[in-house]
């Protein structure tokens, strides 16, 4: 074990925790409830003054997020611990979302390696260079399922399916925390509890309204994944949930999360939401929203204030119950017990680790892999992959883009360590590449493009880098309209009217419209926002050392019209029939298809993989049996290649409405040319359950539909009856 960690059992901590709590007075109580942020890095709008170092060693300062570094976290630390009466140490938070110092794609990007095991390993290496910061607990991961592409925090989570969510959720989790015995682990905070992705309109911060099934069914099961992974802390969410926002919402806290779920950690404020409250209507005063959030279940005041200034009279007054300040402390003490900060408040605050931790080659190896995988081939015409020898003409705003190559959320990325795939492809193919920027990425300036059509016009292919920017996604960076950004659809146009074939690598942190940029391209890879290892991933794919892999998370749609869009929709009274020209009378638009531009875990590859001789082992299961499901899958084409092969069914009749498919299983399959593989997939009664009108959550008896494929439009390969027994 390289960090041995100290013996403390549960039980030893308990009683440490209850020990300390006994000797801690009413307002030092409170103060573990309080969390500020470092002022020299905001990551929301500034609420107040900084904690004066008297408000630390008067012991009225629990947690400080955005302080990064061994240095500045041991200073902070040792007045906290040396300086305060009873020595509590503080818990240093920051949001490592997808990377500390090596970045790695933006999690939507992640989503679509569907590897686990990769994603996992990412926040492995994040959680390993954060805790050589002094970061004891990250703000992640964000499970919020989004459905909305206009959305700007779709880029952050794992796209629209709960069941991808939650195995993701669960990865993250463990990469994080590990078993929380070694001072290379830290802690995870699950947000945004709950629903913040189902904006109305896809604006942040907006309201949200979600039927309790839906909510149940949808939008919550990645936190209880992540819950039941073992996540230490949530985060409550902005939204106002069906009229009751999440940070005061006790439906959410506790009776979801602490009496079904059985969860034990706490629970940390969204920057303000506490005091958001009253902008929201729901409190008259901060004081009024300290009262509802506190009942709720909201253990820590993220930067509100509002906790330090009116909890300790509140309490005094009998207006508020000590006993649940004393949950709250005790959960806190005890996250910060497991960090085994009693036994050494510095085990993170090591100068010497922090530098060697950083930027390890085995960690940039790591965010290259995950790069690649992520990547998702949405058309191939013959241009790729690129031969060699091809004169290239390299064309556009996103070339050479450091900075938003890493996306939101970048940490301690540098955009100066950012590899570009201008640098990678002028590596690759040495004297074979011409560069134009062409155009800015959101500008109307139109002069670049003589340049741009010259090298175009001496190239063999052109690789056109476009796309939106690192801040056209992420927090509160909402879209009305999803195209290209500038006029970088008229670059493309002119590029396209040379003649040559035009290879579109697209970056963007959420789905994007591409009615007319798909007519103007014969190649579309699509990077998301890749990170740091940018360039050298996207050079492996384009040059065919690497083979596409990487499977929609999330739908693209047609048009901005179409959404909401998502495969698992319900079928409605009156389903447009597929595949036929519109119906009136029926579900469908005067103007545009049902069907979405890209299929939710539709992603191309270089070779073909054909599916044979899929069934079912059983025509029908008890109430405790399983049905078998196997396919044998096939690489027919002439490189090797990885295939995610995913398993949907759909519920014929149920006592509520079920959508026409679900996602019950995948497995990502790396299969050399000509090999052949059988998988096995298994379905319990267990996983066909969900959430009935009276919220209870269990299967029915019924007939089901079993879909194989390559993505959400898998055909059907079976049915299998459930009986009632
Ligand atoms: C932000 C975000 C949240 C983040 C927190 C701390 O407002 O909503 O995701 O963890 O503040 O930076």
């Amino acid at each position: 074990m390289l960090f041995a960690a100290p013996p403390v059992t549960n039980s030893q901590i308990e009683a440490k925790v209850s020990a300390l709590l006994g000797r801690m007075t009413l307002e030092e109580k409170v103060g573990q409830l309080v969390q500020y942020s470092s002022s020299e890095e905001l990551t929301g709008p500034l609420l107040g003054k900084n904690p004066t170092l008297a408000e630390l060693k008067a012991g009225r300062v629990g947690s400080l997020l955005n302080v990064v570094g061994a240095k500045a976290t041991r200073n902070l630390q040792e007045i906290a611990v040396k300086e305060s009466r009873l020595g509590v140490p503080l818990l240093f938070g920051l949001d490592v979302i997808h990377g500390f110092r090596t970045i790695f794609p933006i999690n939507l990007g992640q989503a679509a390696s569907w590897d686990l095991v990769a994603i996992e390993g990412s926040e492995r290496i994040a959680a390993t260079e954060a805790s050589a910061a002094g970061i004891h607990w990250t703000f992640a991961p964000m499970v919020d399922i989004a459905r909305d592409p206009r959305w700007g925090r779709i880029a952050e989570g794992a796209g629209e399916d709960p069941f991808l969510g939650s195995a993701i959720a669960k990865a993250r989790v463990r990469g994080f925390q590990g078993n929380l015995d070694q001072p290379s682990n830290i802690l995870a905070c699950v947000k945004h509890f709950a629903a913040y992705g189902a904006a109305q309109a896809g604006r942040d911060y907006w309201t949200t309204e979600v039927p309790e099934i839906t909510l149940r069914d949808v939008y919550l099961p990645p936190f209880k994944a992540a819950v039941d992974a073992g996540a230490v802390t949530l985060m409550s969410a902005f939204n106002d949930l069906n009229g009751i926002p999440c940070t005061a919402n006790g439906f959410l806290m506790d009776q979801i999360l602490r009496k079904e779920w059985g969860f034990k950690g706490f629970v940390v404020s969204d920057w303000g939401s506490i005091i958001e409250m009253v902008s929201h209507g729901n409190a008259a005063d901060d004081r009024e929203a300290a009262i509802l959030s506190y009942r709720a279940g909201v253990d820590m005041d993220m930067e509100g204030r509002a906790y330090l200034k009116y909890l300790p009279d509140l309490i005094r007054k009998g207006v508020l119950k000590p006993e649940r300040l004393d949950e709250a402390v005790k959960a806190i003490l005890t996250a910060k017990a497991r960090l085994g900060l009693f036994e050494d408040p510095y085990r993170y605050c090591d100068e010497a680790r922090e530098k060697q931790a950083q930027l390890r080659p085995e960690h940039l190896d790591a965010a290259r892999n995950l790069a690649t995988k992520s990547c998702v081939l949405l058309k191939n015409e013959g241009a790729l992959p690129l031969r060699a020898g091809q004169r290239i003409a390299l064309v556009g705003p996103l070339s050479d883009a450091r900075h938003d190559m890493l996306g939101s959320w970048e940490a301690r990325g540098l955009p100066a360590e950012t590899r570009t795939l201008k640098a990678a492809l002028e590596q690759v193919a040495p004297g074979k590449v011409q560069f134009a920027e062409g155009c800015s990425i959101e500008g109307r300036q139109r002069d670049g493009f003589t340049k741009a059509l010259e090298i175009a016009q001496e190239a063999d292919v052109i690789v056109a880098a476009l796309g939106e920017s690192r801040e056209h996604s992420g927090e509160g960076h909402t879209r009305s309209s999803l195209g290209l950004p500038g006029i970088q659809q008229e670059l493309l146009e002119a590029l396209h009217r040379t003649g040559k074939p035009v290879v579109l690598v697209l970056f963007s942190g959420r789905p994007l419209v591409l009615e007319n940029v798909l007519p103007a391209c014969e190649a579309l890879l699509l990077g998301w926002l890749p990170g740091t290892m940018a360039g050298p991933a996207l050079a492996d794919l384009l040059t065919g050392v690497a083979n596409p892999s990487g499977k929609l998370p999330v739908t693209f749609p047609r048009n901005v019209g179409q959404i909401p869009i998502f495969y698992a929709h319900k079928p409605s009274g009156r389903p447009q029939p597929e595949g036929v020209v519109r119906e009136q009378y029926k579900s469908n638009y005067l103007d545009v298809a049902n069907t979405p531009m890209f299929p939710f875990g539709f992603g191309l590859s270089y070779t073909r993989f054909a599916y044979k001789n899929a069934g079912l082992d059983a025509p029908e299961i008890s109430m405790g049996g399983r049905v078998g499901i196997s396919v044998s899958l096939v690489n027919q084409g002439d490189r090797d290649g990885e295939e995610v092969v995913q398993l949907y069914v759909r519920d014929r009749v149920g006592s509520v409405t079920r959508p026409v498919r679900e996602l019950k299983g995948f497995q990502k399959v790396f299969l050399r040319k000509g090999e052949a593989k059988t998988l096995r997939f298994e379905l319990s009664a267990a996983d066909l359950a969900f959430s009935h009108a009276d919220m209870s959550f269990k299967p029915e008896a019924g007939s089901f539909d079993v879909f194989l494929g390559g993505d959400s439009r898998a055909p059907k390969v079976g049915e299998f009856i459930l009986r009632a027994n």
